[in-house]
């Protein structure tokens, strides 16, 4: 038996000799996950023994790491937006940059509520959410419990991405708020003429089904990470992402923008007037994005960067 400094002395000696990025944070989470104690238990009691069990579960996972298993695939959740969500290979790990698209979000429907008239607090009352390539459902999910009166239409063309978003609904309690279609983009919403009302969809994940809605501008707000990084750019990837997260939720085509042009093609056909589409940015994509919102459908186009200053989230309404 060994205790739990000199545990995590080791691991730690590991996966720094292996050269993983973040070793230290990776070693804690791993020790955290084994143990189940939180960060301040362990430092707490650096002194109390490990079983020879758990020392193993440990060190096996630190084995995995250095080959290269990403922390969250060992430990099954990465935080986001303050909540935990189960993250397994079949799902995109949800990262801290796509937290600029939750907050542009509310930003962008706060002042449009505030154009309207409309009081400030912002429960999302009546709104229509649409997120495109839900994968973990992290982007509906923080909108769901920002705006708590609001529903929301998460898509996704991957049916085992669609099964952990399901199983996160449940995990925060909005599986009543938030419907999962598997579809292609906005494919999935069939316009069926301005003289029908309200958005009909049976709960839960609908496969290869379509939603029908009762005309061509239903969405209050659409939002999407779609992926978007290039193909050719594939060997530059860590190995993290390029041989454990899934090929869907990376690639968007060759050069990695590819599916942007459909997406915002779709989105304006969905979107209520004064509706705003918020899209994430790959580090390159903006230049082959931003003009296709330079048509007379979408005014207030802004470009937010994330903390790299890298261009991250585009953000448009339609006129
Ligand atoms: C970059 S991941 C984003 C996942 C999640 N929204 C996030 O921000 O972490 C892109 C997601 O889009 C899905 N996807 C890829 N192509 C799609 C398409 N044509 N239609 C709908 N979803 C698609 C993938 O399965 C994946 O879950």
């Amino acid at each position: 038996m060994s205790d739990v400094r000199y545990t995590l002395k080791q691991g730690l000696a590991q996966l720094r000799e292996a050269q993983v990025p973040s070793f230290t944070l990776a070693a804690e989470l791993l020790l955290l996950h084994v143990l189940g104690r939180d960060r301040a238990w362990i430092y707490a009691h650096p002194e109390q023994e490990i079983s020879d069990i758990d020392a193993a579960r440990f060190f096996a996972l630190i084995a995995r790491r250095t080959n290269g298993e990403p922390t969250q695939h060992l430990t099954g959740k990465q935080e986001f937006w303050g909540l935990e969500f189960e993250v397994t290979p079949d799902v995109l790990i949800p990262r801290p940059e796509t937290e600029h698209v939750i907050e542009v979000a509310l930003d962008r429907l706060a002042v449009r509520e505030l154009r309207a008239g409309r009081k400030q607090t912002l429960t999302g009352k009546g709104l229509q959410i649409g997120d495109i390539g839900t994968g973990s459902g992290c982007i509906a999910i923080a909108l769901a419990k920002e705006l708590p009166g609001a529903t929301i239409y998460a898509t996704d063309i991957s049916s085992a991405a669609l099964a952990v978003a399901q199983r996160n609904t449940t995990r925060h309690f909005v599986s009543d708020r938030i419907r999962l279609l598997e579809c292609n983009l906005l494919n999935g919403f069939i316009d069926r003429g301005p003289a029908n009302t309200g958005l009909s969809v049976a709960p839960n994940v609908e496969h290869g089904s379509r939603i029908k809605e009762h005309g061509s501008y239903s969405f209050d707000l659409i939002a999407s990470n779609p992926p978007y990084i290039g193909r050719r750019e594939a060997a530059t990837l860590m190995r993290e992402v390029r041989d454990h997260e899934p090929v869907i939720a990376l690639y968007g085509g060759e050069e990695g923008y590819e599916l942007y042009a459909d997406l915002i093609a779709q989105a304006a056909a969905h979107l209520k007037t004064t509706g705003i589409l918020v899209l994430e940015l790959g580090h390159n994509s903006l230049p082959a994005v931003q003009p296709l919102l330079d048509t007379p459908t979408w005014t207030n186009v802004a470009v937010t960067n994330d903390l790299a200053g890298i261009p991250r989230v585009l953000a448009a309404e339609r006129l």
